[in-house]
């Protein structure tokens, strides 16, 4: 195949990219469940956001399911590293549902912090994407308490009980530079308002962000491999755009990528979502090397070496089985 652009071509890959920790432990406690208690394992919604993960589960004997009352009464469920509210626990109990918390310590976090702010009587400000799963399980520890906030274009209506007694918290997949514009109109507003304890968004998604930031500058194409619904996979995309590059494009597979994007595309810049193994990285500069893309310069703007210790349960079960 030959790329519509002639001069010298090659590719910037930004590291860091791909798997965050929280994900890798996520998606090793499902195949740790799957060799200790054996097919079917039940996982509540897709166990992280990507359709290739999800896939091989279930080529594997994952059932994906819902909501947990789609369980069979006293089988296995595994809880996203999205995070549950208290409300779903209840319901797993109620079904005498053995559960695996997979849900991201990070995540963990901030359900802790807005329990401890909900407690001392603060109404909380969560800058979110409504209807995500991990807002709503935030959300559900403090609904009483819990305003979302999409972003700064809904400050301006927003309504509070005491503007006295406000605190700030966030999903840790957003964006970094947009979550710092909603909170300096919060600010703005609220001059009261209160900053959580550290940063809620995640080292993983402002470390990809970083990366992206250093290679769309000088790029004519940037290629994020992600799943639609990945939120921190869709916001590298939208970073990618602000800083410079004239186009991005996302894509779960390798043969999703257009050769029509490559016309006038010196340098392409590739990264990865926090939820997407490399090996559809290799397919994607397989690829590009096939159109002339094959010098692969990598961007390193941070070493990453973060791991989380698997679910309790299911170091217990390991623990037990030898
Ligand atoms: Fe956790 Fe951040 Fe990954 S919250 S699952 S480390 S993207």
């Amino acid at each position: 195949a030959a790329s519509t652009f002639e001069g010298p071509r090659k590719v910037l890959l930004a590291a860091p990219r791909g798997y965050c920790a929280g994900v890798d432990r996520a998606v090793v406690a499902v195949e740790k469940a799957l060799e200790t208690y054996g097919a079917p394992v039940y996982v509540r919604k897709e166990i992280v956001h990507n359709r290739h993960v999800v896939e091989t589960l279930q080529e594997k004997g994952v059932i994906f399911v819902e909501e947990a009352d789609q369980v069979p009464e006293g089988a296995l469920v595994v809880f996203s590293a999205h995070g549950v509210s208290p409300a779903v626990k209840q319901m797993a109990d109620d079904r005498n549902l053995q559960t695996i918390d997979a849900t991201c310590p990070l995540v963990t976090k901030v359900h802790r912090e807005a329990v401890r702010f909900a407690r001392d009587d603060f109404e909380i400000l969560l800058i979110g994407h409504e209807g995500h799963e991990e807002v709503e399980g935030t959300y559900g520890e403090a609904p009483d308490n819990t305003t979302i906030v999409n972003g700064p274009w809904e400050v301006d209506d927003l309504q509070v009980r005491n503007p006295d007694q406000l605190i700030w918290l966030s999903q840790t997949t957003l964006s970094v530079d947009e979550t710092m514009e909603t909170v300096q109109k919060l600010r703005e507003r609220f001059p009261k308002l209160q900053d959580p304890p550290s940063d809620d968004i995640c080292y993983a998604t402002s470390n990809r962000q970083a990366a992206i930031k250093k290679v769309a500058p000088n790029s004519d194409l940037v290629i994020v491999v992600g799943s639609e619904n990945s939120s921190n996979s869709v916001r590298l995309k939208e970073v990618a755009k602000e800083y410079g590059a004239a186009r991005a494009e996302r894509v779960d597979y390798a043969n999703q990528v257009d050769e029509a994007w490559f016309q006038d595309a010196a340098t392409i810049g590739v990264t990865s979502g926090a939820s997407v193994p490399e090996v559809l990285v290799d397919d994607v500069l397989r690829l590009l090397a096939e159109y002339g893309y094959g010098e692969v310069e990598e961007i390193v703007t941070a070493e990453e070496d973060i791991v989380f210790s698997l679910p309790k349960e299911i170091r217990k079960a390991l623990t037990q089985a030898g």
